[in-house]
């Protein structure tokens, strides 16, 4: 593992099913051995050998105390030149302990008590808690049939929490968990002059970036213009596994850069100084690793989509454009609700019920295709198993 040079063909093959069961994290422990967990957003594969590499280091000479510097905005500014061919300004980045916790700190300094915070479901549960642990109201925008933003109903969403709100926001995810969809300059650029029209604010939660798939173009939010006042998020914990060594990257536009001042000192000072050594060694020396993870996933979409047809040719999934979610659309099994229930008591398999994304959710699983085929192959067995 502490071998930084470490060519890794797929990251996805490299670990045993055995050397998965060992690990104690919640996607391992969760359920009964007897349950192939494919739920929560961690993936299967071993630490890239450069992050590896860079905390072997660490605790080797005891570099354990507070972070320091500005190598974590350094390291996504280089990143995002390179992928996304656009530059993070460093001097309104900050470090916040991870993402969900600066999301929540930045609603409540941008809203006030009671306001809306629009929501374009079906979306990562944790924003519904962010939004309403904070004495926020959640206004959904449901995402259109395919999975994509429905930039009607964004409007509308914005124009009953403009109308029932001091200070309404947006918090968008960007690409989309669950759907894998990856919003296009085209719509953000519409996003925009919307909230500029509504006067709503815009966070956005860009965890996912690294992940866009082969076929589809991630644009930073923040690039679009008309954005200057909106608040994004950056973090390598969903790309490379970094969830159990947690920190993330707050951006703010120009017309934001007052936000920095004013956040929570616990925010502010809780970041873990070896979770920011994790992930800049992620995005400074981990493209490799990334880009053959990429491929790897790029055949699971694939390889799900084959293996649904074949077996389970009542469930479809559109085809993700990035992350690594399979968002099955289980509505043609006439299961109700939560489809997950029945996989798991009857097929001994865990996915992510749809109910918990909220609206759009309903019918809906999502399967976590970080993983390897043979993995992903028991997987739809056993819901084929279950359906039966
Ligand atoms: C969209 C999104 N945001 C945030 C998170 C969690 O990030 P963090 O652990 O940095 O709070 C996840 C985890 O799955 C996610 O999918």
């Amino acid at each position: 593992v502490t071998d930084p040079g470490r060519v890794v063909a797929n990251p996805l093959e490299e670990l045993t099913l055995d050397q998965l069961r060992m690990r104690t994290s919640i996607k391992w422990t969760n359920y009964p051995p007897d349950v192939l967990p494919l739920w929560v957003a961690e993936l299967d594969v071993r630490l890239a050998p450069p992050i590896a590499e860079a905390l072997r280091a660490t605790i080797e000479c005891g570099d354990t105390g507070y972070p320091s510097g500005d190598g974590y905005a350094e390291a996504v500014r280089d990143f995002a030149a390179a992928r996304w061919a656009w530059q993070v300004a460093p001097e309104r980045s900050m470090v916040v302990p991870d993402v969900m916790s600066g999301i929540a700190a930045v609603l409540r300094l941008v809203t006030a008590p009671r306001d809306g915070v629009v929501l374009c479901s079906p979306v990562y549960p944790s924003f519904f808690r962010a939004v309403t642990d904070a004495g926020r109201r959640v206004v959904e925008a449901p995402l259109d049939a395919a999975g994509r933003l429905d930039l009607a109903a964004v409007a509308t969403a914005m124009e009953v929490a403009a109308k029932t709100s001091e200070r309404p926001a947006l918090l968008l995810c960007s690409p989309q968990n669950p759907t894998g969809a990856v919003h296009t300059g085209a719509e953000l650029a519409e996003i925009a002059g919307l909230a500029r029209r509504h006067g709503v604010r815009v966070v956005v939660d860009e965890i996912h970036a690294p992940l866009v798939l082969p076929g589809a173009e991630f644009v930073p939010y923040l690039s679009v213009p008309g954005t200057d006042d909106a608040v994004a998020f950056y973090s390598a914990s969903k790309s490379w596994n970094l969830a159990g060594i947690k920190a993330a990257l707050l951006v703010a536009g120009p017309e934001a850069a007052e936000l920095l001042d004013r956040l929570p000192e616990v925010v502010l000072h809780g970041a873990s100084h070896l979770g920011v050594i994790a992930h800049v060694a992620a995005f400074r020396h981990g493209q490799p690793w990334l880009d053959a993870l990429l491929a790897g996933l790029d055949r699971n979409r694939t390889l799900v989509a084959d293996l649904l047809a074949e077996h389970l040719p009542r469930v479809s999934m559109a085809r993700p454009e990035a992350t690594y979610f399979g968002w099955l659309d289980c509505r043609g099994l006439g299961l109700g609700v939560d489809p997950a229930e029945l996989f798991l008591e009857r097929g001994r398999v865990a996915l992510s019920g749809g109910p918990p994304f909220g609206s759009g959710g309903a019918g809906f699983a999502r399967l976590n295709c970080a993983t390897s085929a043979a993995n992903l192959r028991e997987a739809v067995r056993r819901i084929a198993v279950a359906v039966s």
